[in-house]
């Protein structure tokens, strides 16, 4: 890997924002003849699949009331030790459960300092979290030692209040408050060296020109360890190829929101999209494959969701984030009503169209959720304190009952053919 210089001695023309990639993101929305590919069968099938989500196992298990605002899986195969899901509490402590019986196994603080955002790494069963004493930490999540195994040092007055790994875990990029004009994108090399046994790492570099705002995303892409997508409140969404030397160059795109940026993420095939949302429940989508053709980059824009999206029952309050399903090529985005009801919907490039509603889960606002794509479940956290697994059919008790009545009619079925069978055959005797 290359290092990644600070911009700060990086000897340039001093312009605030390189102005060449901006702009392009404002087209009208593409509402032209384009029509939804709903109506395929395949679209019915998940469609199905997302109304027949169950809840089957319900974490509360809290004496003082918090809000689980992040969750995240470990992507590690250990069949026989299961996998781990960790969740991010209000309170600034992580907590590790198990995915099937969602038992807490342990829980990691960063006291005096509060933890914000939660990770797993891809290739070990280790849990970041960024904390508010300008560090990274890192936990072995199948340890109970309290303390971090690595630890991410940033620059003195760095307030890290978002981050993520790479997707081959070599570099951790996480993103700063505004402190005096300034908003960095931090660098640092995450591998654990063999040579250097020493748990603090510290910076390889940063960015500081592209952002004038607080940093509040950062998301690598899921197969390029080099590509990596920042948002801020300053309304920019900013692409990175970090494999290039310096800031300006590493700046492949910058789409503007407009808004306070809240979530972003990469879609599509090869996941060469882009979708983000704002603190104003707006949801951008851009498609990065049109950069050098004429096409518009902008394949959907919608200011307010809530005032466009028809939710069959109810109200749609807040978004919380997407899921990009691999096997069916297509984004979905979660949002919510304030009573807890959790609505899915599809996106298309004329437009969200809600699909389903989750209900009976939740009984106040839903913060965060994971979608695990081998087994199709959800896990969804609130500000109920509940943290909930939910599957496509299966285990309910109520499906237990339903599946028993299918088989008994199905023989009360064969019972009846044969019974008709033997009455014709009698009735030509
Ligand atoms: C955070 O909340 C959890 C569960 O409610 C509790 O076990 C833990 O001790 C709290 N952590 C801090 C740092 O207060
Ligand atoms: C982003 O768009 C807004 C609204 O059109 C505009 O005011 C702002 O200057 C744009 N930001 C940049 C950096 O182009």
């Amino acid at each position: 890997m290359r290092i990644l210089y600070p911009r700060k001695n990086h000897n340039s023309n001093g312009g605030s924002m390189p102005g060449h990639c901006l702009g392009f993101c404002c087209f009208p929305i593409c509402t032209r003849f384009l029509l939804p590919l709903d109506a395929t069968p395949d679209m019915e099938k998940i469609e199905e699949q997302f109304a027949n989500l169950n809840i089957v196992k319900r974490s509360s298990g809290t004496e003082e009331p918090t809000y689980l605002l992040g969750i995240d899986t470990s992507k590690t195969v250990q069949a026989e030790k299961g996998s781990l899901v960790a969740v991010l509490c209000s309170n600034g402590s992580i907590r590790i459960y198990d995915k099937e019986r969602l038992n807490v196994l342990r829980e990691f603080s960063g006291h005096p300092g509060h933890l914000s955002g939660v990770r797993f790494a891809h290739s070990c069963d280790c849990v970041y979290s960024s904390c508010t004493d300008g560090t990274i930490k890192c936990w072995d999540a199948r340890l109970a030692s309290e303390k971090p195994v690595q630890l991410f040092k940033g620059y003195p007055s760095n307030i890290f209040i978002s981050f993520d790994v790479s997707c081959n875990d070599h570099v951790i990029c996480a993103g700063t408050e505004k402190v005096e004009d300034d908003a960095l994108l931090v660098f640092w090399d995450a591998r654990i060296n063999s040579q250097d046994l020493s748990t603090t790492k510290d910076p390889l570099g940063t960015y500081s020109e592209t952002h004038s705002d607080d940093i509040t995303q950062v998301c690598f892409h899921p197969s390029n360890p080099n590509m990596v997508v920042s948002g801020s409140t300053d309304g920019l969404v900013n692409v990175f190829d970090i494999s290039v030397d310096n800031e300006e160059d590493a700046l492949i795109t910058t789409c503007n929101s407009t808004s306070s940026v809240s979530c972003i993420g990469w879609s599509g095939k090869d996941y060469k999209q882009i979708y983000c949302m704002t603190h104003d429940e707006g949801f951008c989508w851009w498609d990065l494959n049109h950069l050098d053709t004429d096409e518009p980059i902008t394949r959907l824009n919608i200011q307010d969701v809530r005032e466009v999206i028809n939710v069959k029952e109810g109200f749609l309050d807040y978004l919380i984030g997407g899921l990009y399903h691999e096997k069916m090529d297509k984004l979905f985005i979660v949002g919510g009503a304030n009573t807890g009801i959790i609505h899915l919907m599809s996106c298309t490039t004329s437009g969200l169209i809600h699909m389903t509603s989750l209900q009976g889960g939740h009984v106040a606002m839903v913060r965060s959720f994971c979608w695990n794509m081998q087994d199709d479940s959800l896990l969804t956290g609130g500000e109920d304190a509940q943290l909930l697994l939910w599957k496509p059919g299966a285990i309910e008790k109520t499906f237990t009952k339903k599946d028993s009545m299918k088989i008994a009619s199905s023989v009360y079925q064969r019972v009846r053919v044969h019974s008709s069978d033997s009455y014709k055959r009698r009735k030509k005797q």
